[in-house]
């Protein structure tokens, strides 16, 4: 732990020790769950989802779509079960409670926050892909309890400032965006049929695929927000929490990395954060909170960059010539060379080298 760097972060007045925080998914979907997660480096957690009823999701309900996941998880051990779970629970961070009013309806989701928040939510949560949920559930939710009220957004919302301000005016504390984009389907090619076990074979899909969707989404809701923000969707490393936090974001969600790395990516994510602010010379993460706003503001387009290799850097790979679409690079007797009139500044050889040979248009 680098001492002089200040993780922490306020949430709409709740005090985080970082701004890293376990999304809904199962690795929240019981106290037993949770208290595991609590002994690593997390800010926050949320719980899953919390159904009326007990409910099981169809096998599979959980499988890999390349780098990230497909999902079809509504399992849950229902409201009652929760409620005593919780009364129980012993951990240190700030628990946040998720009831989906796509399962509960707004009217009886704003009773079960009142409740929740009895049983020790700092923040209540609602998710719902209908949005008109989520306006209704805030505004019922803000006469029954005293604790800040969070919504997740679906992805792609339409008239996103508009629904913004319908939030705001019914008095959300804070916006998290997204939950997982869908649906989506994988097929088994031995038989043909879909992979995953519930109705129609569909799921949501998580994980790094839907980093760069996400990331636009909390610029354009932090551009509107006056709430603070948390950005969900693809976060697996402390290069896509500081992404997030330029992005606009306040605090940084995640669970699907967590499944696929275990909870102590919460620890790795930490502990690289700090030695990120250190190498850079900041002290806390608020001094890069809109920096993309910022550069957006001041930055003007470039018509003329063309790669060019820094053979110190290069280990000669190859992965750079197969990868350029233009046939710019070749290997010349002391190294790649690329055909400066050849290449049409795309930018795909800037990504694929590994060693950072080429370098991108200075900005
Ligand atoms: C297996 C699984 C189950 C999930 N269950 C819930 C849920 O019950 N409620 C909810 O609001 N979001 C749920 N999510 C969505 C996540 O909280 C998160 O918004 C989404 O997966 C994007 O973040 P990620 O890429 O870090 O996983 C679930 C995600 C996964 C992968
Ligand atoms: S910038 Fe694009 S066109 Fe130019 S060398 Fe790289 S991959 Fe080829
Ligand atoms: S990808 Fe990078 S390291 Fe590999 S050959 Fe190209 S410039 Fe060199």
């Amino acid at each position: 732990m680098v001492s002089s760097i200040d993780l922490s972060v306020d949430l709409a007045g709740v005090r985080l020790a970082n701004p890293l925080i376990l999304s809904e998914g199962p690795l929240s979907g019981s106290a037993r769950l949770i208290e595991k997660v609590a002994e690593h480096r997390v800010g926050a957690i949320i719980t899953k989802s919390i159904r009326q009823e007990k409910a099981q999701s169809p096998n599979l309900y959980m499988i890999k779509a390349g780098r990230g996941l497909l999902n079809a998880d509504w399992s849950d051990m229902g409201f009652k079960a929760w409620c005593h779970e919780l009364r129980q629970l012993q951990i240190k961070v700030p628990l946040i409670t998720n009831v989906a009013t796509n399962h509960v309806p707004p009217r009886e989701a704003a009773e079960f926050a009142a409740v929740l928040q009895d049983c020790g939510a700092s923040i209540v949560t609602f998710s719902d892909y209908e949005v008109e949920n989520l306006v209704e559930v805030v505004s019922r939710a803000r006469q029954r309890v005293q604790v800040p009220i969070m919504v997740k957004l679906p992805p792609f919302v339409p008239n996103l400032n508009r629904l913004i301000q319908r939030l705001e005016e019914a008095g959300v504390s804070a916006i998290a965006a997204m939950d997982a984009v869908g649906p989506g389907l994988l097929i088994d090619i031995e038989t043909g049929a879909p992979l995953l076990g519930g109705p129609g074979g569909s799921g949501y899909l998580s994980g790094p695929p839907i980093l760069p969707l996400a990331l636009h989404y909390i610029a354009e809701i932090s551009r509107h927000a006056k709430v603070p923000v948390v950005g969900v969707g693809g976060v697996g490393g402390y290069q896509d929490v500081l992404q997030m936090i330029m992005a606009g974001a306040t605090a940084v969600g995640l669970h699907s990395a967590a499944i696929l790395q275990g909870p102590g990516i919460f620890d790795k994510i930490a502990s690289d954060l700090e030695q990120y602010l250190v190498g850079k010379g900041f002290q806390n993460l608020g001094q890069l909170r809109r920096l993309l706003h910022r550069r957006l503001a001041e930055q003007s387009e470039i018509y003329d960059w063309r790669a060019s290799i820094r053979q110190e850097l290069c280990n000669g790979c190859g992965l750079c010539l197969r990868s350029c679409f233009k046939g710019a690079i070749n290997e010349g007797a002391h190294g790649m060379v690329v055909a400066t009139e050849e290449c049409a500044g795309c930018g795909v050889c800037v990504t694929t080298c590994p060693r950072g040979a080429i370098a991108p248009p200075a900005r």
